[in-house]
């Protein structure tokens, strides 16, 4: 049985990453910090089963400072691969909290580089690099071989993450492969990120439990894909000969509004009218038109995008919809 260790479990991906791994016949181990059990809902579904949990599914405390614990869990368990998702993933934050953000995404995956050099079986790691490490990128779409120019803490942390990967796969020879992620969405999508608020707004105003949502720069234009492709695309990236990065995105861009506008429509309301801008929520500097070229993902795992933007935004806010009509009731 293949074994997987995932940091960052508990997240949407980290808990799409592990459905999708359970399904494939993995045992599959997660790092979760002690946090409270409303952060570990979106893993509930498989520790409230017994079939699951504590047979395929083993949880671990660790922080991602606790190197001797980390170290200590890859020593015990001797995962086949590994895939570093945890992390500080919010870019707005970031400019809050900049060390904090260097800490958890930069420090924290040269440590975990640096314990798998030192492992005589060391696993496959997948390291989930971002967007943002183009900032203002020198071409469109941008593909694995665009030069870094991030614009956020965020971003540079993310930089430093992904060049210290190939660093370590060309110099100690580790299967360690970055994958370039756009913006990915889904139900378990948390609320600060503005695909999740803004579908639990236009189903909260339906219902009357809020009346109106403040957003940021509505204008901003990102790559949204569906977060089960881009997972499936983690492991593929894992399943080849050779180690190597790659990009995923849908090559196509659209704006806040139109996630205002198709959200608010599958309620049947204007978001004109609910939606107002807050100048709090705009960040101190955007990327600039981050669109991807995901074609050697395409040619060399045979990846694709299953769902339209349209489609997810549709799914996200029907989901919440019956969410909220669910505790109200
Ligand atoms: N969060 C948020 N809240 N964003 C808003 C809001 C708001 O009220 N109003 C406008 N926006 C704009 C932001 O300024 C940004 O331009 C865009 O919506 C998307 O913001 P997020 O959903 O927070 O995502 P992100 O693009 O900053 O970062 C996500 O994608 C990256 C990949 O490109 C995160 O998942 C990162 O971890 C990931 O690396």
């Amino acid at each position: 049985m293949p074994t997987a260790l995932i940091t960052g479990i508990t997240g949407q991906d980290g808990s799409l990453l592990a459905d999708f791994l359970l399904a494939k016949g993995y045992e599959v181990h997660g790092v979760v910090r002690r946090t409270s059990s409303l952060e570990r809902s979106r893993l509930k579904h498989l520790y409230i089963d017994p079939v699951i949990y504590k047979k395929s599914l083993f949880l671990h405390y660790a922080d991602l400072e606790d190197v001797t614990v980390l170290r200590r869990i890859l020593v015990s368990i001797k995962p086949t691969e590994l895939y570093h998702l945890a992390g500080q993933s919010h870019v707005g934050l970031s400019f809050e909290i900049p060390e904090t953000t260097s800490n958890l995404t930069a420090m924290a995956t040269l440590r975990l580089l640096e314990i798998i050099r030192d492992l005589s079986s060391p696993p496959r790691l997948f390291h989930p690099s971002s967007s943002e490490i183009f900032g203002e990128p020198i071409q469109w779409p941008q593909t694995e071989e665009t030069p870094f120019n991030p614009k956020t803490p965020y971003g540079c942390a993310k930089a430093f993450a992904t060049q210290m990967v190939k660093i370590y796969r060309a110099s100690f020879g580790l299967f360690a492969c970055n994958g370039i992620m756009y913006n990915h969405e889904s139900t378990r999508r948390g609320e600060n990120f503005v695909t999740k608020k803004i579908c639990a707004a236009a189903a909260a105003i339906k219902l009357s439990h809020q009346k109106k949502i403040s957003l940021g720069n509505l204008q901003a234009e990102r790559d949204w894909g569906f977060a089960e492709d881009y997972v499936r695309g983690m492991w593929l990236t894992l399943q080849q000969a050779e180690p190597n990065d790659y990009l995923f995105a849908t090559g196509q861009l659209h704006t806040v509004e139109d996630i205002a506008r198709i959200a608010f429509s599958v309620v049947g309301l204007r978001w004109e009218d609910f939606v107002e801008v807050d100048s709090s929520l705009l960040r101190k500097s955007e990327p600039v038109k981050l669109v991807g070229d995901a074609s050697r993902a395409r040619n060399v795992l045979g990846w694709k995008n299953t769902v339209s933007f349209e489609q997810m935004i549709h799914a996200m806010t029907t989901d919440e919809l019956e969410k909220q009509s669910a505790i109200k009731s």
